[in-house]
């Protein structure tokens, strides 16, 4: 399922702080100012933005959010070590999919 607030204006101060408050530390404040601890989470859509057919870049864009979904429930982790915590049974989806729609605009 795509994200279902996609160019809704209305979520993005909602995504907002509860970026501020969860993400920011690792991810830039304001989603604008890359950090050392974690990647700048702007640069996702880059390649399904440069795609001109619309219908594809919905389909590429349902396949970042899938991504972008899971790497937020799951956490990441490498070599065994965690990079970042899953958020699974922290933050509602709707959240999570809030905070997407505020990074895109930004
Ligand atoms: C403790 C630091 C930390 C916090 C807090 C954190 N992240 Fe992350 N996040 C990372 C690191 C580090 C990576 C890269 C890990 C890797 O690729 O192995 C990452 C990767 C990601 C990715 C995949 C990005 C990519 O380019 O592949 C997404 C999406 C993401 N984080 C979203 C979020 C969101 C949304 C929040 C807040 C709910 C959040 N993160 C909170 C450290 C953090």
């Amino acid at each position: 399922m795509p994200n279902p607030y996609r160019d809704q204006p209305e979520v993005r101060a909602a995504g907002a702080a509860a970026y501020e408050r969860h993400c920011a530390n690792c991810h830039g404040e304001g989603a604008q100012r890359p950090v050392a601890e974690g990647p700048d989470l702007r640069r996702l859509n880059g390649f399904c933005q440069r795609l001109v057919d619309s219908a594809l870049k919905a389909r590429c864009l349902k396949d970042v959010d899938a991504y972008f979904l899971e790497s937020v429930l799951d956490g990441k982790r490498r070599a065994g070590m965690v990079h970042m915590p899953p958020w699974r049974g922290v933050l509602p989806q709707e959240t999570i999919w809030a905070i997407r729609s505020f990074v895109e605009a930004r």
